[in-house]
């Protein structure tokens, strides 16, 4: 299955990974090696077997199979502040934690970066929570826990900083996209 993103550059694609795909990223600082060996050594395995999806930007003539970037999902929840709880829904205040996708591991080879294609990545699982998800299961957020080189990125393109004082301590940052309030937002136009 080929999945459509909504506003991939270029002319690569993005599907599910596979068993013959060639997996090596190249991503510059080795503080992100985990990513690389991920995407080695667990990515399929935990795809093949229900625990994280993966979906990889491909050439879309696949001579090579050579993977250019990829995202990792697989669900989650949130403990939200009492101040950044939907103001709409009064009964889920109610609830310490609420529902969410994760991105769990997302990356752009260098070569490629700054071109949109981590964009498009983002975009291609907003697209797929609200699409595939929220009409059939609970799932009000997108969480991800951001390296603070990329918390900007993620900001950019809308994602929220967890107010805990210790989250905007933390080398590493959690950040939530609102699905539903995208929904409202993107109803009104
Ligand atoms: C973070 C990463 C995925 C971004 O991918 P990318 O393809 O380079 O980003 P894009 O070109 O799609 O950028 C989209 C927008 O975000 C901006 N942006 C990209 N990286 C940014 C950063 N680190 N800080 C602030 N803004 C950033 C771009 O300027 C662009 O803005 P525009 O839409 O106004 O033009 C990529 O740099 C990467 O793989 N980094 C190494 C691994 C990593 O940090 N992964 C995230 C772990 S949580």
């Amino acid at each position: 299955m080929v999945l459509n993103v909504i506003t991939l550059p270029l002319t690569l694609k993005l599907r599910a990974i596979q068993e013959n795909d060639n997996v090596k990223l190249s991503l510059g600082n080795p503080s992100y090696t985990p990513l690389k060996t991920f995407l080695k050594k667990d990515a399929l395995d935990f795809h093949t077997n229900d625990i994280a999806k993966t979906y990889v930007l491909i050439e879309p003539v696949e001579v090579s199979q050579k993977v250019w970037g990829y995202v990792t999902l697989m669900s989650s929840e949130i403990h939200l502040n009492g101040h950044q709880k939907p103001e709409e829904s009064p009964s889920s205040v109610k609830y310490d934690v609420l529902p969410a996708v994760k991105i769990a591991r997302l990356a752009v080879d260098q070569k490629l970066q700054r071109k949109g294609y981590g964009k498009g990545l983002v975009e291609f699982c907003v697209s797929l929570v609200m699409n595939k998800i929220t009409p059939h299961i609970g799932c009000r957020y997108i969480v991800v826990d951001a390296k603070q080189e990329s918390v900007n990125f993620y900001t950019h393109l809308g994602f929220e900083l967890l107010t805990t004082q210790n989250n905007q301590e933390e080398a590493i940052s959690l950040l939530f996209f609102d699905i539903h309030r995208y929904k409202a937002v993107l109803d009104a136009t």
